[in-house]
């Protein structure tokens, strides 16, 4: 099959092709490289000996989308471009509804136009909101969001759900990611954020490698067992794997359905600390700071949606997690460095 990523080059995007080439698909990666360079997508054909088909393009260019459709004989489409720093969000909301809305309408055009007919969606956790309990599960409704990046995650999912409706022969799946972390074990592809990292193992990697003083963790008096929030962090392999899954299901159904992807086991910001402290042997020097505005106390998927239905099911524990992560760091301090864009 040929599966088209848009966003390809970034960090779930490019571990994702390794998986889905090294399956024996085809890719073809569009991205304007706004949050992430082209060497990933260099390392990418290294790592699996394979060409990958590329192009330069912002997906909201209707024109140049069209063209890329024509060009390619496209069996299904994964849609992770889009803007996720979820503070800038809150400054630049414009910014983030145009994108993320944009990037979704014109690959839904375009697949009508070209009559592709398969869809998967990097949605988020994000979008159970604050009112839904403990774990997560498919089935509760949407909730509401803190911060317009959460929003554009719902309405997507919304824009997605109508236009299956409307078009019988769409299949559309939506992947609710929890925590992505980790690295391709090659030390080859990782996490690579712009600036200072906004997310919990990346900012760890920076300190370890000397880039950043200290971490501060937000907020040490949460409802939880050692007063620090709980995520449910995910290996980018498992991640990357549970794509494979959803192209291949996304392939032999109509509709639209919904899978978290996560592991079902939550772990504090202390406890991915002290993991990564021991899986690196370097002391990350932390300090507890004020809590950061928007965060939930703690949340975690149950995966067995995805288990039943896709026969996908998280392996790599959160030692490989953070001895990748690491592994990647070290081996690349500057990540993609001079490349970047
Ligand atoms: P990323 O920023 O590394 O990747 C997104 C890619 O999309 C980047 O390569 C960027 O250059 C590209 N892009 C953005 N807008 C574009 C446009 N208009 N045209 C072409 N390319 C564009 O982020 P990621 O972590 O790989 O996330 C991928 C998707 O998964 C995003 O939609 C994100 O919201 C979602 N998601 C991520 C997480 C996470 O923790 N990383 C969690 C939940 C959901
Ligand atoms: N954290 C710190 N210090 C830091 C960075 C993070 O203590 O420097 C804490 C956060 O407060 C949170 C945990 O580490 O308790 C994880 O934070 P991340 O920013 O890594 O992840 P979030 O769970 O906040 O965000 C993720 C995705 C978003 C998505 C959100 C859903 O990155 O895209 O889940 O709520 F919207």
């Amino acid at each position: 099959m040929t599966i088209l990523l848009a966003g390809g080059a970034g960090y779930i995007g490019s571990h994702t092709a390794v998986s889905l080439l090294e399956a024996g698909h085809d890719v073809v990666i569009v991205d304007n490289y706004i949050n992430s360079s082209p060497a990933a997508v260099d390392r990418v054909e290294e790592l699996t000996g394979r060409t990958v088909t590329r192009y330069r393009a912002d997906v909201t260019d209707k024109a140049a989308m069209t063209a890329i459709f024509a060009e390619n004989t496209i069996d299904c489409v994964i849609h992770f471009a889009g803007l996720k720093a979820v503070g800038e969000s809150g400054r630049v909301p414009l910014r983030y509804y145009r994108n993320n809305l944009d990037t979704t309408l014109t690959l839904l055009e375009c697949m009508a136009a070209a009559g592709v007919k398969r869809i998967v969606f990097s949605s988020s956790a994000t979008v159970y909101g604050d009112e839904n309990p403990v774990p997560y599960v498919e089935t509760m409704r949407r909730g509401g969001s803190s911060h317009p990046y959460g929003w554009t995650k719902i309405m997507m999912e919304q824009i997605f759900e109508d236009t299956a409706k409307a078009d019988s022969d769409l299949s559309v799946v939506l992947l609710r990611y929890f925590n992505p972390i980790g690295a391709h074990p090659s030390g080859r592809l990782g996490e690579d954020p712009r600036g200072v990292p906004n997310n919990l193992m990346p900012y760890i990697t920076q300190v370890a490698v000397g880039r950043r003083d200290r971490l501060t963790v937000f907020g040490g008096d949460y409802p939880t067992p050692d007063g620090t929030c709980r995520r449910d962090y995910l290996h980018i392999m498992d991640l990357a794997e549970g794509h494979l899954r959803a192209v291949e299901y996304a392939m032999a159904h109509t509709g639209t359905e919904v899978f978290n992807l996560g592991t079902g086991t939550p772990y504090s910001v202390l406890e991915i600390v002290h993991a990564f402290e021991s899986a690196s042997g370097v002391a990350i020097p932390c300090t507890i700071g004020p809590r950061r505005p928007g965060d939930l106390p703690q949340f975690w998927a149950d995966p067995s949606k995805a288990e039943r239905v896709l026969g996908w099911k998280a392996r790599r524990s959160l030692e490989d997690m953070c001895r990748d992560s690491w592994n990647w760091q070290r081996q690349n301090p500057m990540g993609y460095g001079e490349n970047k864009e």
